[in-house]
């Protein structure tokens, strides 16, 4: 039989009984294992939105930055250092590959300071990917460990029980990936994160029924990444994810990496696929978006629509409506009714 998978556009949450007095009430703060954010958002580990600056910004915010791979090694050792000058290493992260140069640098990087290492692979559901966080956690027992991607609940436990602390979820879902469209391959994304969030479930039930002397302690948590084009989005996700990572909302930000394109009378910033920087990759494309201001604007903006979404849901925090969300699958005239309709915008 083949399976139907839905994506955040197929769905919306049904609005529920609330008791909070205002927005402002709802506490989006987030605890993964034994980190915890002010918010749950991630700027994308991509070139062209999380670099020096941009890391510095959403340290500086209380959530956690994701340095992207393929800048020099000096820029990260910079982004590095920054984050360490503002005391933020325990919401920074630095990503790596799974060739064995990749098992010097975070030999290095730990060295320097970092705390958190992400293995960004994109079919992280592999052999590599499993041997490189069992490397880590041998030699480096205290790192937290992030890796992925998967987009299977089967792929994110066996990442888990590999030894990662926090897997990352999306295979495809991305504004400028074609990974679907040049392999035949991915899961739509809102069916990609409820199938971790079952696996996620019967791993914590497991950890519950454990005996005292016998318990790991993990809480199996995981980042949605990709797919996200408003905070209603990551409001959906939410329902399931711990937290979420956005590349295109902040691409064309001041903090994201890159000059500022001029075209006519308006104003753009390079948004480029990883796989683009790397030789025979298909799997990506290299783009504009427009330019955006500062990253928090976008940031305001999502964090204020996520807890207005908590707020509709009677969540007045994170965990909250992830226990009470209710969704209803809409039709394509379902979609039509929720963006605006019928008028001609100013
Ligand atoms: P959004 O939708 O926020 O997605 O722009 C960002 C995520 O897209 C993924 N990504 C890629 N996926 N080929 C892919 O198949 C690529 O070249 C590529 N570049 C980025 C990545 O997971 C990112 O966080």
């Amino acid at each position: 039989m083949i399976r139907e998978s839905l994506t955040f556009d197929d769905v919306l949450l049904v609005p529920q009984y609330s008791t909070l007095e205002s927005r402002s009430q709802v506490d989006l703060s987030v605890n993964m294992n034994e980190l915890k954010f002010t918010h749950p958002i991630i700027p994308a580990n991509m070139k062209t939105v999380t670099g020096v600056e941009m890391s510095r910004f959403i340290v500086q915010s209380g959530g956690l930055a994701i340095l992207n791979r393929f800048i020099s090694i000096e820029e990260q050792y910079a982004a590095v250092q920054e984050v360490r000058n503002i005391d933020g290493l325990n919401r920074f992260a630095v990503s790596i590959g799974i060739k064995d140069s990749d098992k010097e640098l975070v030999t290095n990087f730990i060295s320097a300071g970092v705390r958190i290492i992400c293995i960004d692979v994109a079919h992280g559901d592999s052999l590599q990917c499993t041997s490189m966080i069992k490397w880590v956690k041998s030699k480096f027992p205290n790192t937290t460990l992030i890796a992925g991607n998967v987009a299977t609940g089967s792929g994110a436990q066996r990442l888990w029980e590999a030894g990662a602390d926090v897997v990352k979820v999306g295979v495809g879902p991305g504004s400028l990936c074609t990974t679907r469209v040049e392999t035949g391959n991915g899961v739509a994304q809102l069916t990609a994160i409820m199938d971790v969030a079952v696996a996620q479930s019967s791993l914590r039930e497991l950890e519950r029924t454990r005996p005292a002397d016998a318990k790991k302690n993990k809480t199996y948590p995981f980042i949605a990444d990709g797919g996200i084009k408003s905070a209603g989005d990551v409001v959906k996700a939410l329902c399931f994810a711990d937290m979420v990572m956005v590349g295109n909302l902040f691409a064309g930000t001041d903090e994201a990496p890159g000059e500022l394109l001029h075209v006519g009378q308006h104003s753009y910033k390079r948004y480029d696929g990883s796989s683009t920087h790397k030789t025979n990759h298909i799997e990506g494309v290299t783009a504009m978006v427009p330019y955006k201001g500062p990253a928090e604007n976008v940031l305001t903006k999502l964090l204020e629509g996520v807890k207005s979404g908590c707020s509709y849901q009677g969540a007045d925090n994170l965990t909250d409506l992830k226990e009470g969300a209710q969704f209803m699958r809409i039709t394509g005239a379902g979609l039509k009714e929720s963006h605006p309709h019928d008028v001609i915008l100013k």
